[in-house]
C-alpha cells in the first residue's frame, strides 16, 4: 500500500465562457461548501462580460481569484493556463470545476476526502450511484458512448472518462507533462485521464450527481466532439503500434 501525504490547500479552477447568469452563485456555493479552499476563475473574454463580474467578488472576498485570458481558446486551454496559475503557488489540491452548477459545489468534501487516499479523483456519473439529472437522452447517449469508446480504445479502467469534475494532488498534474497536451475541448479531460492512468497513478472514481445547466447556454459542438473522436482514435491506434514495436507498456509508480 503506497502512504499518501497531506492535501495541503485546495484551488477550485472555474473555465469560463459566457457564464454571467451562473458566475455568482458558483463562486458562492464554493466558498459555502469548502470555505478554505480558493476559487480561480479562468475566463476567455467573456462577452457577456463575466470576467468583469469575477473581478467584483475578488472585491470582498481574498480567496476569489480571476485569470483573464485574451480570448476564446477552449476549455483545455483555459484549465492548462488556471493549473500553471495554481502550481506557481502553494496549492497541494488543483480541481476542475464547470461554472453551471452541473458539478455541485456540495459534493466537493466527498471528492477530497477521496482524495486522501489517491493521485486523481474523478467525480464519476457512470459508476454506481453517480447519475445525470435533466438530461436528454442524445447527450446521455454521446456522454456514455464517448466514455465507452475511450475504455475500449484506451484500454482505461475507467467508468466516466470525458466528466470534467476532479480533483488533482499537485504532484500528480506535475507528472502529467502537461506541456505536451494540445487537446482542446472535451477531450482534454480524456487526455489527462490517459496519462494519469499510464503514468501509474491511482486513479479513482467517486460518484456524483451531474445536474445539467439552468441558466446559459452549452459550448458543446459539432467540431468539439469530431475533435475528439479523431485523437481518441489517434492515441489508441498509437499505443497498439507501440505495444508492437515494444514502445508501448504501462510504468508503476512506486
Ligand atoms: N475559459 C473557457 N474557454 N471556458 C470554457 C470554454 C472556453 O473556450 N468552453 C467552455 N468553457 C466553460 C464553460 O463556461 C463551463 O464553465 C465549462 O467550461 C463547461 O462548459 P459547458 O458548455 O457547460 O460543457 P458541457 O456541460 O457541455 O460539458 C461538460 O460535460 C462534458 C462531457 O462530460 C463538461 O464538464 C466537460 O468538461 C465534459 O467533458
Ligand atoms: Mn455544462
Amino acid at each position: 500500500m503506497r502512504t499518501f501525504g497531506p492535501l495541503g490547500t485546495a484551488l477550485v479552477i472555474i473555465p469560463t465562457y459566457n457564464e454571467a447568469e451562473n458566475i455568482k452563485s458558483i463562486v458562492g456555493r464554493v466558498r459555502k461548501a469548502v470555505p478554505e479552499a480558493h476559487v480561480l476563475v479562468a475566463d476567455d473574454n467573456s462577452p457577456d462580460g463575466t470576467g468583469k463580474l469575477a473581478d467584483e467578488l475578488t472585491v470582498e472576498d481574498d480567496h476569489v481569484h480571476v485569470l483573464h485570458r485574451k480570448g476564446k481558446e477552449g476549455l483545455g486551454a483555459a484549465y492548462l493556463a488556471g493549473f500553471h496559475w495554481g502550481l506557481e503557488r502553494d496549492y497541494g489540491v488543483l480541481i476542475e470545476m464547470d461554472a453551471d452548477g452541473s458539478h455541485q459545489p456540495e459534493e466537493l468534501p466527498r471528492l477530497l476526502t477521496a482524495l486522501k487516499s489517491a493521485d486523481l479523483v474523478l467525480g464519476s456519473r457512470w459508476v454506481p450511484g453517480g447519475r445525470v439529472v435533466n438530461w436528454p437522452k442524445s447527450r446521455e447517449v454521446i456522454s456514455r458512448g464517448g466514455s465507452l469508446y475511450s475504455r475500449l480504445a484506451l484500454d482505461l479502467p475507467l467508468r466516466d472518462i470525458t466528466g470534467g469534475y476532479r480533483a488533482f494532488r499537485r504532484e500528480t498534474l506535475e507528472g502529467l507533462g502537461l506541456d505536451e497536451v494540445a487537446s482542446q475541448g472535451y477531450c482534454f479531460q480524456v487526455d489527462l485521464a490517459r496519462r494519469a492512468v499510464k503514468a501509474g497513478y491511482h486513479v479513482i472514481e467517486v460518484p456524483i450527481t451531474f445536474v445539467e445547466r439552468e441558466l446559459g447556454d452549452s459550448k458543446m459542438s459539432r467540431d468539439i466532439l469530431v475533435e475528439a473522436l479523431w485523437r481518441v482514435t489517434a492515441w489508441g491506434v498509437g499505443e497498439r503500434v507501440g505495444k508492437v514495436t515494444g514502445r508501448g507498456g504501462r510504468p508503476s509508480k512506486p
